[in-house]
């Protein structure tokens, strides 16, 4: 499996720009980004990494909604911790302001932080080399949201696809003003960390249009201050659900991670196949069979033909079965970690504690170069 980045059409017409010393990072011994190639492989991308005394900076974040579950493992957790692996300065955001865009938030939000956190400890992220944080804790990065907003449009956001789909199936009669301008805020997480790399699925590609674009417009009305980021796509096919839509917490149709070998048995028994007993791997034409196929395979490490091929004639349910012992097999040991861990909420916590205070620094001293750009620090 492969990486590969993903860089943006700048919709100015502007050419991309590094500045020589990106806003209070050290100088980079990278190359300036406009040489960097659209595509790269993980593996070249590891090597970039291995050899970047610098290292290259990476944020990513997940709205503390709900249990992290298969999909997000498969497509996108287990590219961070490759990262977080391969020696990247990872940000990880635990996005809690993100929350109100849509839904009312309260004492169930602490429940679902900390389970992410403990989701995330359990795939591997480390404390010790990620910086994981919670938005609501680092206040100079919510200031930013104010002289980033100014370099919008309301027609701008208006147009943003991806915040119009998640408009429409919040279920909400008016369109909260946070909703509209969350993109924006979105640009104030990646650019507090001068992040270069965001991982993200191609849904929120328009949301790393608009933090490439105000961090362009800022650096031409004031000075060059902020990176461009780029994102960085992972091509992991993207995993179905039991109703045959994309995976997605917001559905209910996911496999958690922390669920138990039963819960994991019992969904998986409800997934939706067809009836033809010969089991093969066509996405196209089979998109629900050969999505237990892919969730096998990927879990196993193998080909998804292979899988369909030992599977043969045994029908949907032998198709089950493997597919529930490959999930479960391959997430015993995550399991075993989280259920060590997601008791110990004086220990979570303590670690969004701890990456507030690197987040918040790093937000202070970008927050203050900011203010000096635009004559305010006094
Ligand atoms: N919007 C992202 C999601 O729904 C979460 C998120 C918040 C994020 N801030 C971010 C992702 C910054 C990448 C970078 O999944």
């Amino acid at each position: 499996m492969s990486i590969t980045v993903d860089v943006p059409t700048p919709n100015t017409g502007q050419a991309t720009s590094f500045p020589a010393t990106a806003g209070n990072r050290p100088p980079s011994a990278a190359p300036a980004q406009a040489e960097v190639p659209a595509f790269l492989t993980e593996a070249e991308l590891a090597a970039q990494l291995v050899g970047d005394a610098r290292r290259i900076r990476v944020l990513t974040g997940d709205r503390p909604t709900g249990a992290l579950h298969l999909g997000h493992y498969l497509g996108s957790l287990r590219n961070r911790v490759r990262l977080q692996d391969a020696g990247a300065d990872m940000f990880v955001l635990v996005a809690d302001y993100q929350v109100v865009t849509d839904r009312d938030a309260g004492a169930h939000t602490t429940g679902h932080a900390l389970g992410l956190v403990a989701d995330y400890l359990a795939c591997g992220l480390d404390p010790a080399r990620s910086t994981i944080f919670a938005h609501s804790a680092v206040p100079a990065l919510n200031q930013l949201l104010l002289p980033l907003l100014s370099l919008v449009s309301v027609a701008e956001l208006e147009r943003n696809p991806t915040t119009k789909a998640e408009a429409a199936s919040a279920g909400r009669p008016a369109l909260s003003a946070l909703m509209l301008t969350y993109p924006v805020h979105q640009a104030a997480d990646i650019l507090f960390c001068h992040a270069d790399l965001v991982p993200v699925g191609r849904d929120q590609l328009p949301h790393l249009e608009v933090t490439r674009t105000v961090a362009r417009r800022f650096n031409t009305r004031y000075r060059p201050l902020f990176t461009e980021p780029r994102a960085l796509i992972s091509d992991a096919p993207s995993v179905l659900g039991s109703d045959g839509a994309k995976m997605s917490k917001s559905r209910g149709n996911t496999i958690a991670l922390r669920a138990t070998a039963d819960e994991t048995a019992a969904v998986i028994k409800g997934f939706k196949t067809d009836p033809d007993r010969h089991i093969t791997y066509d996405p196209t034409t089979r998109p629900e069979v050969s999505n237990l196929v892919l969730i096998t395979a990927l879990c196993r490490g193998e080909d998804p033909h292979t899988v369909a091929e030992q599977i043969g004639s045994g029908g949907a349910a032998t198709l089950k079965r493997h597919a529930t012992e490959a999930v479960n097999e391959h997430l015993r040991p995550l399991r075993a970690r989280r259920a060590e861990i997601a008791a110990e909420r004086a220990l979570l916590s303590g670690i969004l504690r701890r990456g507030a205070e690197r987040a918040t620094a790093e937000a202070e001293a970008t927050l203050q170069q900011v203010r000096e750009a635009m004559g305010m620090a006094y």
